[in-house]
């Protein structure tokens, strides 16, 4: 189907933040799948993994007990403090399952019509109940009628999420630590912090959609953890497999007990494959110290581009928080994205005008630099405009 407006190109192998085409050209990515290789192509580790756990058992349900899985969920609960987890295979997916979570949790205080507050400028995912909580008209488009059951208030606006919470049937709140396809978002600090206490007051779950943010990108393991609080649901895929597809929901406390035997599923879901990759990601991640080395990446790239960037004619703002960067131009710049590849660098361009950057947490500081150099000479030579 013609659903993805492709580049013309095919990658045959990858080696850290390098790809290579068919052709035996070399790329730095500084995309790495969107936020989904942070340790970058064809890490040792997870092939590893992946081959030693291929060779000895892929997939079984979950029907039955997962080791591997378990041991996951068991990681993860140590990493969030989310006691307990479901997976899946998406990001998606894994906001089904927390909007799920947010319904049940509501029809069990009696509410026979619960109502989830999402953000506008937010993106959880295109299937239909992540689309319906996703706050962006242009992915609806088409798509109509989206579900009922989702307030949508401005993005860093912790009063309009009060005044949408004054209604009773309203449970719970859906946030992004920081928009990633709205255009690189930071919001003020402590705005999480602040979305707590109004869940705690209000009785509201909040919940909080890392599939971007989580696995190291911003500087710490889970965006939330900026503002030092924890949500009642995390909602975590992309980094968690470095390009396996693996899904989860975390939940405490009240949150966790919702989902009883036979009211949500997957047959993939955490599959012992999945589950290998994902924890052989997590032991690099730790071992290799990687969630600092995001931090520090992230604050030499930050700096670096405001320095080449920052008072450029026609660049509005250079921002970001680790490893999830955005230069903001004045005009739209999609374009860019075929200049990079041209020029043997992969990028994005997300909310039109805004070059989004996710490249990998194992990058030496060389090639964050060359990254750097390459991506300002690139936005130097298109707002120069036609030589
Ligand atoms: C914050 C966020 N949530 C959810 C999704 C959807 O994830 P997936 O494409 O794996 O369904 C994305 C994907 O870009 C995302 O950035």
């Amino acid at each position: 189907m013609s659903n993805y407006g492709r580049l013309d190109v095919t990658f045959t192998h990858g080696s850290g933040v390098r790809l290579y085409d068919d052709a035996g050209r070399e790329y730095l990515d500084a995309l790495c799948g969107i936020a989904v290789c942070g340790l970058g192509h064809a890490h040792p580790d997870v092939a590893r993994a992946l081959a030693e756990q291929a060779a000895r058992l892929v997939h079984t349900s979950n029907l039955y007990r997962i080791e591997r899985q378990e041991r996951l969920a068991e990681k993860l609960a140590a990493l969030t403090g989310l006691e307990r987890s479901f997976f899946c295979n998406s990001g998606a997916e894994a906001n089904e399952a927390a909007l799920k979570i947010a319904r049940k949790h509501g029809h069990q205080q009696g509410i026979e019509r619960p109502v989830v507050i999402a953000m506008n400028g937010s993106f959880h995912g295109r299937t239909m109940a992540a689309l319906s909580a996703t706050g962006n008209p242009k992915v609806h488009a088409g798509f109509t009628p989206l579900l009922d059951g989702f307030l949508h208030v401005p993005y860093d606006d912790v009063d309009a999420v009060g005044a949408a919470a004054a209604r009773a049937d309203v449970v719970a709140v859906m946030v992004d630590p920081r928009l990633g396809e709205g255009g690189v978002g930071v919001p003020q600090p402590r705005y999480l912090a602040a979305l707590r206490k109004l869940c705690d007051d209000r009785g509201l779950l909040l919940m909080v959609d890392e599939v971007q943010t989580g696995m190291g990108r911003t500087g710490r393991w889970f965006g939330f953890q900026h503002d030092d609080i924890v949500p009642d649901v995390v909602t975590l895929a992309k980094g968690l497999g470095n390009g396996v597809p693996i899904g989860a929901c975390l939940a405490r406390g009240a949150a966790a007990e919702v989902l009883g035997p036979g009211t949500h599923g997957s047959t993939f879901g955490g599959n012992p494959l999945v589950a290998a990759a994902a924890l052989a990601v997590i032991e690099v991640i730790e071992r290799d110290d990687l969630v600092a080395r995001a931090a520090t990446l992230g604050k030499r790239m930050l700096t670096a581009f405001r320095d080449r960037l920052g008072a450029l004619a026609g660049v509005r703002e250079v921002r970001g928080h680790g490893l999830m960067l955005g230069i903001v131009l004045e005009q739209p710049c999609a374009d860019l994205v075929k200049q990079a590849l041209a020029a043997g660098l992969l990028i994005n361009v997300t909310a039109d005008r805004v070059v989004r950057l996710l490249p990998p947490l194992i990058m030496s500081d060389a090639e964050a630099d060359a990254i750097v150099d390459r991506v300002s000479t690139l936005i130097e030579q298109f707002l120069a405009g036609p030589a």
